[in-house]
């Protein structure tokens, strides 16, 4: 069963007086506990798709779903809302803040939240990412890899049902990016999560439950 669906989506975007069709008439669905891997050329549309995945911005044709309930027309005030608690992000370039902790960086999407053990868990999750031993350095004291690890623990605080990755082995050697590319396999099954990623790694395809190739805004 789908977590997330895109049905026909198209993105237009308009700047003065050109018109580029960005997506048009994308049908996507990911499920818990897959990785998709979306590849695409420069320019295909991969930013713009994950955008309308992970309710960064609205399609300007077409449905979103999420959990089967249409969230097409929420408002942005309920499209934060359904984003905090329902999917999680890590980027190429990890933005993680420079004077937090490991376990502060973690902790941060879930400030809100005051209904749990927000340190116990964020420690938790930094453990479960092999980083018992460095909850209190700051990302300086990281190496790419580890820095990688934090970023993944904190995309999952939130207990999401979705982790949206753009080009999440991008800034690291290709050893340490396998080794990230094991730990979100292993975590898509433990956190029962649906991963998808947008990459031009190669050696992610090896890891993808399902690959989809994006041209010109249109999926092959
Ligand atoms: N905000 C915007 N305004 C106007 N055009 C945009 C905007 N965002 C993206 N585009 C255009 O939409 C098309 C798809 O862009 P997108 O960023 O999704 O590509 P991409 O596949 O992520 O490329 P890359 O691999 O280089 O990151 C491009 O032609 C781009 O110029
Ligand atoms: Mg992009």
């Amino acid at each position: 069963m789908s977590v997330i669906e895109l049905e026909s989506v198209s993105k237009r975007y308009e700047t003065g007086g050109e018109v580029v069709d960005a997506l048009d008439c994308v049908d996507f669905a990911a499920a818990r506990g897959e990785m998709v891997t979306v590849i695409g050329p420069s320019g295909s549309g991969k930013s713009t798709m994950l955008n309308m995945i992970g309710l960064l911005d609205t399609p300007t044709d077409g449905r979103v779903r999420l959990d089967r309930q249409d969230v097409t027309d929420c408002t942005a005030d309920e499209l934060t809302e359904q984003r905090r608690s329902t999917i999680g992000f890590v980027f190429q370039d990890f933005h993680l803040l420079p004077m937090l902790s490991a376990t502060e960086n973690v902790e941060l999407p879930s400030m809100w939240d005051t209904s749990v053990d927000r340190r116990e868990r964020a420690e938790t999750l930094l453990r479960r990412v092999g980083l018992g031993d460095r909850l209190e350095h700051t990302p300086d004291e990281l190496s790419g890899g580890q820095r990688q690890r934090v970023a993944i623990a904190r995309s999952l605080i939130n207990e999401p049902d979705i982790l949206l990755a753009d080009e999440p082995t991008g800034n690291l050697d290709q050893e340490t990016g396998r080794t990230i590319l094991e730990e979100l396999t292993r975590l898509k099954t433990d956190e029962d999560v649906a991963i998808v990623s947008v990459t031009h790694d190669e050696q992610m395809l090896e890891y993808a439950d399902r690959v989809v190739r994006i041209v010109d805004g249109v999926i092959e």
